[in-house]
């Protein structure tokens, strides 16, 4: 069993306490979602070899070759006022950064706003995070992480534009030696957000960014908006500042950094 061979890496009390693991599933954040509405507890792991309907954000696929990499979903359930929600994502990008700069130290690893992880320019990690409500109130949210870890190359419109733990390290990488890490950290953060220390969660992000400082292009609903990656409010959205001064965004694409 797949889950008996996970366990032993686990030393995170409440993420990873229970895993489901399935060789093949549709979407990962989908079953944790379901668990979510009823009821699964905080921290529990939905894990799978292979996704067959992988989710990315902006409505796009994420396509992960089987057993090679981690997608997996985590069930977030924490006291956040409504306005902090945005946060979950920077909260993630940043344990997931911090996770593998301590299991790879030489290597650069950068948080890419909202929250992927890229290095040398090419994307490693993206993360979904998705909230769900009840009766107009935050129930909790799902976060949802594909990692490349030993996948060796990577087709069509990844080519170029993505790469994996094995590429950088050499040979095949300790997958759920990996996970254990994650969730480690997952949970060594999950402090800071739950005692309200969200400018902990911010300044460390800021600090493992290349973005500020620098031009940058963002796009969300066929509008871009080009300028200067100043700082990250205090709710996790991204202030430019523009021609037209600064302006804050919510959600959207950091297309490109210059
Ligand atoms: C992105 O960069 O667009 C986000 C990708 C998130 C992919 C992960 S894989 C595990 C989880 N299940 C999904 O369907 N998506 C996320």
């Amino acid at each position: 069993m797949t889950e008996e061979k996970i366990r032993p890496h686990i030393r995170s009390k409440i993420f990873g306490k229970k895993i489901f693991y399935q060789e093949k599933i549709d979407s990962t954040n989908s079953k944790a979602k379901e668990l979510l509405r009823d009821g699964g507890a905080n921290g529990t792991v939905v894990i799978a070899g292979e996704q067959s309907a992988g989710r990315g954000r902006m409505n796009r696929r994420w396509l992960s070759e089987p057993k090679k990499n981690l997608t997996f979903s985590v069930i977030f359930r924490a006291d956040i006022p409504p306005e902090k929600i945005g946060l979950i994502s920077i909260y993630a990008g940043l344990s997931v950064s911090e996770a593998l700069k301590e299991i790879y130290p030489e290597m650069n690893f950068v948080c890419k706003w909202p929250n992927d992880i890229q290095i040398n320019g090419k994307k490693i990690c993206g993360i979904l995070s998705e909230s769900a409500f009840e009766s107009n109130s935050f129930l909790g949210a799902v976060i949802g992480v594909g990692l490349n870890v030993n996948q060796k190359s990577f087709p069509g419109e990844l080519d170029g534009r993505a790469t994996s733990l094995s590429l950088l390290a050499g040979g095949e990488q300790d997958l759920f030696g990996i996970l254990g890490g994650l969730l480690g950290r997952m949970e060594y953060n999950y402090d800071f957000i739950r005692s309200g220390d969200y400018s902990s969660i911010i300044g460390r992000f800021t600090k493992n960014s290349a973005m500020f400082g620098r031009e940058v292009e963002i796009e969300n609903g066929g509008k871009t908006v080009r300028g200067t990656a100043r700082r990250l409010d205090d709710d996790g959205s991204l202030i430019v500042s523009t021609g037209a001064g600064e302006q804050r965004i919510i959600a959207g694409e950091l297309r490109s950094c210059y």
